[in-house]
């Protein structure tokens, strides 16, 4: 298995390029309705951490492929992310109007285009996918499979309904870690195993080991998402701070308290190391991911 030569933050901003370089491609046709169009440049092409995409070619590479070969897929999971931010921040939602850092979509268009421009974020990655040559049709196929599950009525759109009708209620413990799960950790959990598969990896320990990481640093990077919404400021954060509270959610730092909302990510963050180590890819760039997850600041 491959270990890396670039330190991380040298291969985010490498890849972070080549990321908004296919994003920007993915949504260039100009037949686009103008209105539709400005809305989904606006919310895709704005500085967003890439997170996921990254997430995916630090798999590939650690899987020894070549992680170029994979932006297509890359591209496509990020376009479902910005749609479920478009749809997450409306009013009949969280109801945010700062997202990285500029007016949400539909404060700076109106609530229909919003709705619309993530429509067709969604569809569209879907469209990459589906249309990457570069891939047999069988992965291709996996891919889409993945991709569907995780973020569909099982996977986030599954989490973010949960999440809605939680408002103001007190759930247990077990409840809100499913919700976390469904929410956010499924997609990053399609991320890894996507890069798998884009590498021929489709079954065996590995790409168990490699979901078994994934499901604790998805998890923990929610968890992290609430200790940010408690601790940092709005202007770092680029999305309004205590907003979980006003908004009454339920999250892991109202239910168990700052500290242990910490001790909890740090154990995912060992937890998801640990299966690294039985893999032999304790020293690759997922495990950098791993304490980048839980270590950021925004
Ligand atoms: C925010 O995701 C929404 C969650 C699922 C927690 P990110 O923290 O990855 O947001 P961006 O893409 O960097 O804006
Ligand atoms: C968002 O969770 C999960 C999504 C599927 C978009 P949050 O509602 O906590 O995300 P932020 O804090 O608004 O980015
Ligand atoms: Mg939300
Ligand atoms: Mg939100
Ligand atoms: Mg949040």
């Amino acid at each position: 298995m491959q270990s890396n030569n670039l330190n991380l933050e040298a291969f985010f901003q490498h890849y972070r390029i080549l990321i908004d370089r296919r994003l920007a491609q993915a949504i260039r046709p100009s037949a686009i309705a103008p209105s539709l169009h400005e809305a989904m440049r606006y919310s895709l092409l704005n500085g967003g951490k890439r997170i996921r995409p990254l997430l995916m070619l630090a798999t590939v590479e650690a899987t020894d492929g070549k992680p170029e070969l994979a932006l297509d897929a890359a591209a496509a999971v990020e376009l479902i992310h910005c749609y479920s931010l478009i749809h997450d921040d409306l009013p009949a939602m969280d109801d945010d109007d700062l997202r990285r850092g500029k007016p949400t979509c539909h404060i700076q268009f109106d609530e229909a285009t919003a709705i619309l421009a993530g429509d067709a974020l969604q569809t569209k990655g879907f469209e990459l996918l589906a249309n990457a040559e570069q891939f047999s049709e069988t992965t291709r196929l996996r891919l889409i499979q993945c991709l569907t599950q995780a973020s569909g009525p099982l996977g986030m759109v599954g989490g973010q309904a949960v999440d809605l009708s939680a408002v103001g209620k007190r759930l247990d413990l077990l409840a809100l870690q499913q919700m976390h799960k469904m929410k956010t950790g499924a997609l990053l959990e399609a991320c890894v195993l996507m890069g798998a598969y884009c590498n021929q990896l489709s079954n065996g320990q590995t790409v168990d080991t490699l979901r078994r990481f994934a499901a604790d640093i998805g998890l923990a990077f929610q968890i992290k998402d609430d200790i940010l919404d408690v601790e940092v400021d709005t202007a770092t954060l680029g999305k309004t701070g205590g907003k979980d509270a006003a908004n009454q959610k339920p999250t892991y730092t109202s239910l168990l308290g700052l500290h242990a909302a910490k001790v909890k990510a740090d154990e995912l963050r060992i937890n998801a190391i640990d299966a690294l180590k039985s893999i032999g890819l304790e020293h690759s760039r997922l495990a950098e991911i791993a304490h980048y997850v839980v270590d950021r600041n925004r």
